[in-house]
């Protein structure tokens, strides 16, 4: 059976999904980053990269003298990351096909290894932990970026962007995902011998954002789950009444929240 993630793999939406993500993520990762010095010739890598994902910030991060790894196991999320680097022109970062479950990365390689959205969508939390700790070297740092969904509302309240939310965290649950993973960075990293801090942010979204139809790309990406969940009748209704609540000019949102968990390995 597919899990959420092989469902949200190859599309073309998906692609432009992650693109608009890495572009409205990108301040909190760099405040991040501000905290945790690179090393000289610092190595880093973004395992499940997708179309972009933190590949700025970590070219920029390693400085002259360091490399990025940019992972994912799905080729067609490569080839769009590879268009993407060509693009801004990262000298700095290499596009590996890799699978996270069986990697061939090496072992205590990186300084800094980066997995944003890959719990959540793939909930093998504990391989994933030990996949991650795996890669890190001693004294080198896990970050991990998952949501926690509580915040993500609109003003003036959008009941059906909120039923339709709900049926996403519930459609992620039943492939095996789970929307609310960032609730558990902390714990997962300490379940791996790592203490962790923990950040959170919330975006204030203002009108016409491309953000705001995040649900509406959400139901794209995973209809057939909210079919199985819904029926079909019911979430072409949803998303009629969803598309008139996000048409009004005058709404505005706030997104979930990303929690970002991190720690260094023990030297
Ligand atoms: C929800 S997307 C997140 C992409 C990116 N981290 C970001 O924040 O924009 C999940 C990504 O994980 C990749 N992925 C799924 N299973 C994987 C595996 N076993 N090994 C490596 N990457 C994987 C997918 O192809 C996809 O690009």
């Amino acid at each position: 059976m597919p899990n959420a993630d092989s469902l949200l793999r190859s599309h073309a939406a998906e692609r432009r999904r992650l693109h608009v993500q890495a572009e409205v993520w990108e301040p909190a990762g760099r405040a991040l980053l501000d905290l945790l010095p690179a090393p000289p010739a610092a190595r880093a890598v973004d395992v499940g990269c997708g179309a972009a994902g933190w590949l700025p910030l970590l070219d920029e991060w390693v400085g002259d003298g360091g490399r990025v790894i940019g992972s994912d196991v799905d080729d067609g999320m490569l080839a769009a990351a590879g268009v993407f680097v060509d693009q801004r022109g990262f000298e700095r970062v290499d596009l590996a096909h890799d699978d996270l479950f069986a990697s061939r990365l090496p072992a205590a390689g990186f300084d800094l290894v980066h997995a944003r959205f890959q719990l959540s969508a793939l909930g093998r939390t504990s391989e994933q932990m030990r996949a991650y700790r795996r890669l890190v070297k001693p004294g080198g740092v896990i970050v991990l970026e998952d949501p926690d969904p509580s915040t993500w509302t609109f003003e003036p309240s959008a009941p059906a962007a909120g039923r339709l939310i709900e049926a996403i965290v519930a459609g992620f649950a039943a492939r095996g995902g789970a929307f609310d993973a960032g609730l558990r960075g902390a714990e997962l990293l300490a379940s791996v011998g790592i203490t962790g801090k923990v950040r959170r942010t919330v975006l204030a979204l203002p009108p016409e954002h491309p953000y705001l139809r995040l649900p509406l790309q959400f139901a794209q990406s995973l209809r057939p789950e909210l079919i199985e969940l819904l029926g079909e009748a019911a979430l072409a209704e949803l998303i009629a009444g969803v598309n008139d609540e996000l048409a009004s000019p005058r709404r505005v949102g706030r997104t979930f929240t990303l929690v970002q968990s991190y720690g260094r390995a023990p030297a």
